[in-house]
Parts: structure tokens; C-alpha cells; sequence
């Protein structure tokens, strides 16, 4: 079965189609979407600027990602099931949209760029805490800000014609 027909098949679903022809869904969804991923990117920058080096300087790094964490993943979860159930309702809108492919590309990389950091960097914490993020923390940081930015952008951008394919 091709990418084309498994999103064929999922648009031709009875749900999807119940979705798509709702006069409410959309707009619900997207704005439930809308809130949540920024209370998600926006927690997850202000760790990031911790680890920069350019905000809460005098608040340790492992304080900052305790009590942010939580309140990250509750935005994660509503993030992600209004976008998947955005898309459900109109996969074949997507399918030829490059910026949508590229943000999805981007929320992959950034959440490993996350783990990475969390399996090898972080596992030092206790060192570097008190002093200061070392040189590949901030590379992590900086990276994390960057892709954050571009998946909001681009997701954005997936809601118009520009670079669409058939
Ligand atoms: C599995 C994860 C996700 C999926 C499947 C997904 C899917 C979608 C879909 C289908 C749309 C609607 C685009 C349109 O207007 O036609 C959308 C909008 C958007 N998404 Fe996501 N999304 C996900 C996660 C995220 C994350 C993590 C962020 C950023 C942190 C994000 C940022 C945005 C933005 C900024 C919009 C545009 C909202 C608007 O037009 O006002 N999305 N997403």
C-alpha cells in the first residue's frame, strides 16, 4: 500500500469525513492546538534559555527543568492530539504540502535532539549544575530554540498553497 492510498483510505473514513464536514471541529481543534503548543514551546524555550545561558542565571538548570517538565508534557499530550486529529480530518490537504512534511520532520528532530541531550549531557548535571551549562548543553539549547521556532513557523506556513504538490 502507498503513503497516497493509506491517506486515500483514512480521507474516505466515515469519522474523518463526520470531522470534516463539521461546521465546529476545525476551529475547535485548531485552537485547542494553538493553546497548548504554546504553553509546550513556550515552557520548553524558557528551559532552553537556562541552558543558553541568557535567562534565570541565578536559578540552577536541574530546578528550572523539575518544574517545567510536567507542565511541558501536559502541552505535549494536547499538542499532539489535536494535531494528529487535524490531520485525520483531512489527510489528503497534507499529503502533497511540504511545509507540513517539514514540520513533522523538525518535531522529530527537536524530540531527539531532546533525548540525546537528556541520555548523555544531562546525566552530569550534578557537575556542571552549580557552575553553568557546559559547551554542548548550549549547543543543545540553541539547536532547540532554532527548530521550536521553524515548527511554528512552518506549521503556519502548511495552512496555504505555497510549495503544495498534487
Ligand atoms: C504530532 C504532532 C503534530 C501534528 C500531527 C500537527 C498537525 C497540524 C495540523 C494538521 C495543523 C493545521 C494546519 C492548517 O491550518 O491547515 C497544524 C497547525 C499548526 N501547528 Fe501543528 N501539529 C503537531 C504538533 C505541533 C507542534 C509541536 C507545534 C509547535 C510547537 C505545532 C505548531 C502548529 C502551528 C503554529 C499551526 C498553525 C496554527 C494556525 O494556523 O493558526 N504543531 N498542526
Amino acid at each position: 500500500m502507498s503513503l497516497r492510498s493509506l491517506f486515500e483510505w483514512m480521507d474516505a473514513l466515515p469519522s474523518s469525513i463526520a470531522l470534516r464536514e463539521s461546521l465546529y471541529a476545525f476551529p475547535v481543534l485548531l485552537t485547542i492546538h494553538v493553546v497548548s503548543l504554546v504553553m509546550f514551546a513556550g515552557l520548553v524555550v524558557m528551559m532552553d534559555l537556562r541552558l543558553v545561558g541568557l535567562a534565570y542565571r541565578s536559578t540552577r538548570f536541574s530546578q528550572i527543568q523539575a518544574r517545567l517538565f510536567p507542565w511541558q508534557m501536559v502541552g505535549m499530550v494536547f499538542t499532539t492530539l489535536t494535531g494528529l486529529l487535524l490531520f485525520y480530518m483531512q489527510p489528503m490537504r497534507y499529503f502533497g504540502k511540504v511545509y507540513y512534511w517539514l514540520k513533522l520532520a523538525l518535531i522529530m528532530l527537536a524530540g531527539l535532539n531532546a533525548i540525546v541531550f537528556h541520555l548523555t549531557t544531562y546525566r552530569s548535571v550534578d557537575q556542571w549544575d552549580t557552575t553553568g551549562p557546559p559547551f554542548k548543553a548550549k549547543v543543545a539549547g540553541v539547536l532547540s530554540i532554532a527548530m521550536w521556532a521553524c515548527i511554528v513557523a512552518f506549521g503556519r506556513f502548511a495552512a496555504y498553497d505555497w510549495l503544495t504538490f498534487e
